[in-house]
């Protein structure tokens, strides 16, 4: 399974990074909003300064709904960086947009979804990636786990070729629940990230390791 990082936070993708561990990013438009990104010409820097960070996919979402402005914005978000995967919304003019940019050689990630059929869809219309909200549905009273193993399920036994990408997680449960599912990649904020590294017992175990280290010293 990749592991992508949810954010547009520089400093978080630098120390994801410099963990050796990462295979991508992916933002949305209030990640973006969230580091006070304003404007097109700074918002398209951030991006280029995100792609010349890491070696690996970069979504960027498009901030349009209609299919002629989604492609016309999804051309210009791929110019930024061979790395950029356009990211488009699961609705219906998405669905058309998909298959647009698709049979373009742009890459999509299908982002918003919530269901099997959606992802069912969007892998028709040639996704590169699908992004179920496994946290959001959680929020809800659903089970996005779940919802990762009928995807994957689902993809496995049509032979689709768009890749599950577990979005919206919020804890290190998640990660290791959307592994044992089948997800492609998991895209998650640092701090889930850096909580799989957690165990009191490592802890324990090292203080010990320490302790006895002076003994032989
Ligand atoms: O990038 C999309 C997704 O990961 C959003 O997560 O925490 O806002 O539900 P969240």
């Amino acid at each position: 399974m990749k592991f992508f990082i949810d954010t547009a936070s520089l400093a978080q993708i630098k120390e994801a990074n410099e963990l050796g561990i990462l295979d991508g990013v992916t933002t949305n438009p209030s990640l973006m909003a969230k580091e006070g990104i304003k404007g097109k010409d700074a918002v398209f820097n951030h991006y280029k300064t995100i792609c010349e960070m890491v070696n690996g996919d970069v979504s960027a979402e498009v901030t349009t709904v209609t299919f002629n402005e989604m492609i016309e914005e999804g051309k210009k978000l791929r110019a930024i960086h061979p790395n950029i995967v356009v990211k488009i919304p699961m609705i219906k003019d998405g669905v058309k947009a998909i298959r647009w940019l698709t049979e373009h050689d742009i890459p999509v990630n299908c982002t918003l979804c919530f269901s099997a059929g959606q992802a069912i869809l969007a892998a028709k219309a040639g996704a590169k990636y699908i992004s179920p909200f496994i946290g959001r549905i959680d929020d809800s009273g659903w089970d996005g786990v779940q919802l990762i193993e009928q995807i994957v399920k689902i993809y496995k036994v049509q032979g689709f070729k768009t890749k599950v990408l577990a979005a919206s997680i919020r804890n290190p449960n998640h990660i290791v629940q959307c592994a044992e599912a089948g997800a492609d990649v998991c895209t998650c904020p640092l701090e889930p990230i850096l909580g799989l590294l957690k165990h009191p017992l490592t802890d324990i175990g090292l203080a010990k390791f320490m302790e006895d280290a002076k003994k032989s010293a």
